[in-house]
């Protein structure tokens, strides 16, 4: 929350235009996705503002310039199946180089729990930044389990990218992980009886992907 370290809510006017666009109920399926393309790649802007640079030298066709490249940062981006993926596309245009892994979670309707159904890692994740990507953070507890998943297999320097935050799914943050930044477009008010956000987007892999 502002004033809360680990949590970044990037204001920039454009984000919070398309995101206010992405919330509306009269926004389709096709605009949906493009919006969270968008969205990802400019909150990844924002989230990779502190990788280290290290000098180089080029020849333009004028002169020498001394300038900058990054330091050999290796990124991991790693959606939450399903509607993480809507937000890869739009980070690889930003880094390309960027090795891509899933983890299939859903959250149990009756329990909210999130169960594990799939995943598929980069071999070194453990020597990757590692952005987990989910436009929803609810509960908490797929965000929770994502970063459980990936610490049991040596990652360490993780970042949470998520488009709407609720207060509770930050605190599970907080609590469980607090060396892991989240970056967010908004955080709303709270969660209703069937934990969706209050007032959120309604269900993000639904609208990404036109099911019900
Ligand atoms: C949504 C969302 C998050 C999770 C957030 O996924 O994409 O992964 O809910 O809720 P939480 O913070 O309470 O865990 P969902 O379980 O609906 O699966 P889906 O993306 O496959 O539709
Ligand atoms: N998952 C969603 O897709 N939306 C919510 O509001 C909460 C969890």
């Amino acid at each position: 929350m502002p004033g809360i370290p680990n949590v970044v809510v990037v204001e920039h006017p454009l984000v919070q235009h398309k995101l206010s666009k992405l919330r509306d109920e009269r926004t389709g399926p096709k605009e949906f996705r493009e919006l969270v393309k968008e969205l990802a790649m400019l909150e990844a802007y924002e989230a990779t503002r502190d990788f280290e640079l290290e000098e180089v030298t080029v020849r333009t066709p004028v002169a020498e310039a001394s300038t900058k490249v990054l330091a050999g940062k290796k990124v991991a981006v790693v959606p939450v199946l399903r509607a993480g993926l809507g937000m890869v596309d739009g980070i690889l245009e930003l880094i390309p180089a960027a090795k891509v892994g899933h983890i299939g979670l859903y959250r149990d309707p009756e329990t909210l729990k999130p169960v594990e159904y799939y995943s598929k890692l980069p071999e070194d994740i453990a020597e990757r930044e590692v952005l987990i990507v989910d436009p929803m953070l609810a509960t908490g507890g797929s965000a929770v389990a994502a970063i459980d998943f990936l610490r049991s297999v040596g990652a360490r320097k993780i970042r949470l990218l998520v488009l709407i935050a609720a207060p509770e799914g930050i605190d599970a943050i907080a609590r469980c992980c607090e060396d892991v930044p989240i970056f967010t477009c908004a955080i709303d008010d709270r969660l209703n009886e069937h934990a969706y956000i209050v007032p959120g987007l309604g269900d993000a892999g639904d609208r990404l992907f036109g099911t019900e």
